[in-house]
């Protein structure tokens, strides 16, 4: 039997749509077993056509080999359908275990690829693989990223609301085209967050944090979202956004962890939303 562990992930970050996202230390469990084992108890079943079993065909294409039989079970602590990388789970889980199975020993690199492939972006796939916080970009050249830890320790808050929403509902809502003022904003943005975490010189985070590429448009999916990110930053949190596609988010923060979570859940509350708020550590 084959056991995986994948962290959920936070992609965008504010304004680093589809090119950054980070790992914490939230896992789900994922067992490769075959007819004759029993996953561990507690674990559920996957359908033989979950993304896990497709990122197991998808590496067996690439590798040229024959798609193996497996039964794949899950034991999950990630909410699915949240905007923390539910499916990047499953799909890195797939390639992790794939690799194994025909001892491929391919490069950390080329597993990225074949996750992010399947994702269509490899902001989650990226850190859900290598841990940390990572920036990735699909190229001409194939995929480049890199890793690297916060300059200064932070936790991440997340609350997560009481609906879904897919992935696939909060790119529809995203326009084909931007104003070039937007994109500068952006660009300045994402330097200075980028910049931020890597001295660990947090005084910027929140203006960094800002976004004009998707987080305006995915307002109207998740009510209270402006709210939230101002109360959050209000109570100390050092910036917020929109977890990946939401409808969750996150906020960074260095101390008041618990006051920050709870005004968070209590402001969602204001928009008859439960919510449930994780104060979580980078995974590395
Ligand atoms: N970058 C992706 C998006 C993340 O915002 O649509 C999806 O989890």
């Amino acid at each position: 039997m084959i056991k995986v562990r994948v962290p959920a992930t936070s992609a965008n970050l504010g304004p680093g749509f589809d090119c950054v996202g980070i790992a914490l230390d939230l896992y789900n469990e994922f067992y490769f077993y075959d007819q004759k084992e029993t996953p561990p108890e507690g674990c559920q079943t996957l359908l033989e056509n979950s993304l896990a079993h497709r990122a197991v065909a998808h590496f067996a294409r690439y590798f040229r080999e024959r798609t193996p039989q497996v039964n794949i079970a899950v034991k999950g602590n990630v909410p699915p359908s949240r905007g923390l990388g539910s499916s990047a789970t499953l799909t890195v889980a797939g390639i992790i275990a794939a690799n194994l199975i025909f001892q491929a020993n391919l490069p950390e690199q080329k597993l990225i690829e074949l996750a992010s492939q399947l994702e269509g972006h490899p902001d989650n796939a990226a850190p859900a693989l290598c841990g940390g916080l990572v920036v990735s970009l699909m190229t001409s050249q194939g995929l480049v990223y890199k890793k690297i830890m916060p300059g200064k320790p932070l936790k991440a808050v997340v609350a997560v609301p009481d609906f879904e929403l897919a992935t696939s509902e909060a790119r529809k809502v995203l326009p084909s085209l931007i104003s070039h003022k937007d994109a500068v904003n952006n660009t300045g943005r994402f330097g200075f967050f980028m910049t931020s975490l890597l001295t660990g010189d947090y005084r910027f985070l929140s203006v960094a944090m800002e976004d004009f590429l998707h987080q305006p448009y995915r307002m109207p999916l998740v009510p209270g979202l402006d709210r939230v990110i101002k109360e959050a930053v209000s109570k100390g949190a050092l910036g917020s956004c929109l977890s990946g596609a939401g409808p969750s988010i996150l906020a960074f923060a260095d101390q008041e962890e618990e006051a920050i979570a709870r005004i968070m859940v209590d402001t969602w509350k204001e928009y008859n939303i439960e919510a449930k708020a994780y104060i979580l550590n980078i995974a590395s």
